[in-house]
């Protein structure tokens, strides 16, 4: 057997490849940015046939670098949650765009189904919300309006992103792991099947699903890179970086910052039940038996830093925004809410736009970047109100994503927070987790905390904000929230 672990990280920006020793060195990445389309306001869609291309040739890069698929011991795949593809069984062929999580389409749709007073049973058997971020009533959408993918009939799967891969690498196998089968609002999350009365709720045929696995064991193998490589380890990306920060005790805490901004406390195998529009959701399924997490989701995060320097030339490169920030002593009275796709937990606004308040003719462009970072700590400050009112308070947090290496945001995420904030040395901790789900899947570890050794060196950054700096920021971001919800 190889001794290397293949990560297969399928997100919502980029797709990659990376490669992990046993003690958990990065031996090598290659990544692909994936092309965003956005056909109408408040649409997202993805190339499922790109998504697939560029994380085969990633993959076959990595195979290479590590020396051909025998030094592979298994292949862990990660992905961009709720996002679903449709395809054709009898030639793997895509049918529609995938629709990706941050679309709106079905805005409408949510609001009858609220309007009919369908939130809390659906709430009590999914623990999700009715809201357009999850897959369900994107597939109904696609089911009616989309005919060929309503006349393909029994031609047609539906998957989310890893599914979608796994049928690919397999050549067929259509199977989803409990952490994103949770996050479709058609799986029963006590049951961790899916249910009936859901399936017709949506407008799902039980029929174009995959079956329902384990997150971490052999599902199946590829031979698409020149020997025969086992999958052993499938995850939302989310739950990956929950696992790749060893959440692995009740109350453990971690917020990954990359496209948007997830919240996850680890709350053992009990299914929680949030009283405060947060989410619950499967950690990790092992051996059957789930492990379940409460969940803030926001929609933007990195994604607001890419918009400013893409789409507003604010900035030249988003690592630009440490050094603005630091320019200016503060953010001048200036407060970003990035509703850039509607507000998440724990507010639910799909049709929230983003708002930009307290401009004067004394604000600079630092001022704007710094409000824009502010924003992810004050996103962070709303989510931990929230798990405080369910009972699950976070007396410390660890933090990951692209976003982190920002020394300024982890200070800042602390001096709001007023809790410590803990930085791993590697901070791609989302491929990470889905390394040690695999390592677990094909045995090379007897448990996820024999796999929790991969891990490296910690940074630990202490709150060192005044309480009356801390209040005045506090406040002002409340006020623009305000005014965000009012629009
Ligand atoms: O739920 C959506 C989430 O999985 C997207 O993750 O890493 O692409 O921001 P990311």
């Amino acid at each position: 057997m190889g001794e290397i672990l293949l990560v297969i990280d399928a997100g919502t920006t980029s797709t990659r490849a990376m490669l992990f020793a046993r003690d958990g060195r990065c031996l090598g990445s290659q990544a692909a940015d994936l092309t965003q389309s956005y056909p109408a306001p408040g649409r997202v869609e993805h190339d499922a046939a790109e998504i697939w291309t560029k994380t085969r040739d990633c993959t076959a890069a990595m195979v290479e670098q590590a020396g051909g698929a025998d030094r592979i011991a298994a292949i862990g795949i990660t992905n961009q949650r709720e996002t679903v593809v449709f395809w054709d069984r009898t030639n793997g062929e895509p049918l529609a765009p995938a629709i990706v999580w941050q679309d709106r389409r079905t805005a409408d749709t949510c609001r009858r189904l609220k309007d009919a007073g369908e939130e809390p049973g659906v709430q009590a058997r999914t623990g999700l919300l009715l809201d357009p971020y999850f897959s369900a009533t994107k597939i109904a959408w696609a089911l009616r309006d989309w005919p060929q993918v309503r006349a393909a009939g029994d031609r047609l799967a539906v998957g989310t992103v890893e599914s979608w891969l796994v049928w690919k690498l397999t050549g067929g196998a259509h199977v989803t792991d409990a952490t994103n089968a949770s996050r479709t609002l058609l799986m029963g999350l006590g049951s961790g099947q899916w249910d009936d009365g859901l399936l017709a709720l949506f407008n799902v045929p039980r029929g174009v699903l995959p079956e329902i696995v384990d997150s971490a064991g052999e599902v199946g193998r590829t031979s698409a890179f020149g020997g025969s490589i086992p999958i052993c380890g499938l995850s939302g990306d989310q739950q990956a970086a929950t696992v790749g920060q060893a959440c692995l005790e009740p109350g453990a805490t971690k917020a990954t910052f990359g496209t948007g901004a997830f919240v996850l406390t680890q709350y053992g195998d009990r299914v929680p039940a949030s009283r405060n529009r947060l989410l619950a959701t499967v950690a990790w399924q092992i051996a059957g038996k789930r492990a379940y997490a409460l969940e803030g989701s926001v929609f933007v995060a990195g994604s607001l830093m890419q918009w400013l320097r893409d789409s507003v030339g604010l900035l030249d490169a988003a690592g630009d925004s440490e050094a603005l920030a630091r320019s200016v002593p503060d953010n001048g009275g200036v407060y970003l809410v990035p509703a850039l796709a509607g507000l998440g937990a724990p507010w639910w606004q799909p049709e929230a736009r983003a708002n930009l308040t307290g401009l004067s003719f004394g604000a600079t462009r630092a001022h704007i970047v710094r409000a824009a970072l502010e924003a992810m700590a004050h996103q962070a400050h709303d989510l931990k109100r929230a798990f405080a009112a369910d009972g699950a308070d976070w007396s410390l947090l660890r933090i990951d994503g692209g976003m982190v290496a920002n020394d300024w945001m982890a200070q800042d995420l602390a001096d709001v927070l007023a809790i410590p904030v803990e930085r791993r040395g590697f901070i791609e901790t989302t491929a990470l987790g889905a390394a040690m789900l695999a390592g677990v899947g094909c045995g090379m570890f007897a448990s996820l905390a024999e796999a929790a050794g991969m891990r490296g060196a910690v940074e630990c950054f202490d709150p060192a904000m005044d309480e009356m700096t801390r209040g005045k920021r506090l406040t002002g971001w409340a006020e623009a929230v305000r005014r965000t919800l009012m629009n």
